[in-house]
């Protein structure tokens, strides 16, 4: 078969059941459809994923959603030239929903599947407009689960050059929310309340930011955090929403420079005019707006992209670009899902 034109794509590696639409256009993709049904009103009554029960809601959701999907994208099954799904990484019971799901319907349907790695994925968020990326370039992927920094030399071919030691970034804006009492997820709850506070009530480590390494790890900060929060609660009983504030925008600048710092180190390190920028927690104002400013005044040739937020959190279109980009069928019984696909290699 040549170029693949329209895709559905299917995206279930944690609490999001996701299918969307896409079709390639002269430049770029047109999203043709884009249905996310999450479990967050779950997540957020017990603070966090449980993941029996993440894996329930993907199996309620995933046929309706996919049906959806093709509806608003208004075409039918035979118009669709592939179908691809997460494979991995995420939650063994959540992605086993996606992936026998898909390799169900492509035989059904004898349509080609293309299983994509959820964490590549996320950048091809960014292979949507006018400007697309160039080659080579910095990828700094920061979601729930991962922190990583890679070159990207080409589709399907790249470099691991760092990432966490310990807590990714999401995980560390979730973490510490909660020990500010803030809700399930973190990363936006913080930015909100930060929002309104000043980061320099609170000094806080930026763990790793002078190493010459491209390495991060966040836990000390998120011990720091504890350790605060503690002590302030135990001289007033209770934390007054102004020190919430201030402690939150503590936190999201902190987390938000060691990001920023590393992603310029790589992109002089390999020389490159090109950085991307992707996961959920791309999704940060604080984060788009300060590795821009920095790179215009640092780094004035390199171009810095950033996908609109509502594409940085978990959905299904990225996986389906990814796919026209990295258009590789195999064989539907061959692929199995694999929770700890990662990008170190
Ligand atoms: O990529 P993603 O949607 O799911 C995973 O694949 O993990 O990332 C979810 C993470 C959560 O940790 C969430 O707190 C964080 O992204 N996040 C944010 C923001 N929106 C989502 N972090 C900081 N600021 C945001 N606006
Ligand atoms: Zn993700």
């Amino acid at each position: 078969m040549g170029n693949p034109k329209i895709i559905l794509g299917i995206e279930s590696s944690c609490d999001e059941t996701a299918a969307a639409v896409v079709q390639r256009c002269t430049v770029g993709v047109k999203i043709l459809s884009n249905v996310v049904a999450t479990s967050l009103s779950l997540q957020a009554k017990f603070g966090g994923i449980i993941p029996e029960q993440a894996a329930r809601e993907q199996l309620k959701s995933i046929i309706p959603v996919i049906g959806e999907a093709i509806d608003k994208a208004q075409i039918t099954s035979n118009e669709l030239d592939a179908v691809a799904v997460t494979r991995g990484p995420g939650l063994i019971g959540s992605l086993l929903v996606g992936v026998e799901t898909a390799k169900t319907l492509t035989l059904l349907w004898n349509k080609p599947l293309v299983p994509v790695n959820h964490l590549i994925g996320h950048f091809y968020a960014n292979w949507i407009y006018n400007p697309l990326p160039s080659f080579p370039a910095i990828g700094l992927l920061v979601s729930g689960g991962h922190t990583d920094l890679i070159i990207f030399k080409n589709h399907g071919v790249y470099q691991y050059l760092g990432g966490t030691r310990d807590d990714a970034a999401g995980e560390c804006f979730d973490k510490t929310a909660r020990l500010l009492g803030l809700p399930y997820p973190g990363g936006p709850a913080i930015s909100k309340l930060a929002a309104t506070g000043s980061p320099d009530k609170f000094i806080l480590p930026k763990p790793m930011i002078n190493s010459p390494d491209l390495d991060f790890s966040f836990s000390g900060l998120k011990t720091a955090v504890a350790s605060l929060a503690e002590n302030l609660k135990s001289k007033t009983g209770s934390l007054n929403p102004k020190t919430q504030a201030d402690l939150a925008a503590a936190i999201e600048e902190a987390i938000v420079d060691v990001l920023v710092e590393k992603t310029l180190r790589a992109a002089r390190d390999y020389n490159v005019e090109q950085v991307l920028v992707a996961g959920g927690v791309a999704a940060n104002q604080k984060l788009s707006q300060t590795l821009r400013q920095r790179a215009a005044t640092e780094l004035p040739h390199m171009g810095v992209l950033i996908p609109p937020p509502p594409l940085c959190t978990d959905n299904a279109a990225y996986i389906a670009i990814a796919a026209l980009y990295n258009f590789r069928p195999v064989n539907p019984l061959s692929v199995h899902a694999d929770p700890s696909l990662s990008l170190r290699h």
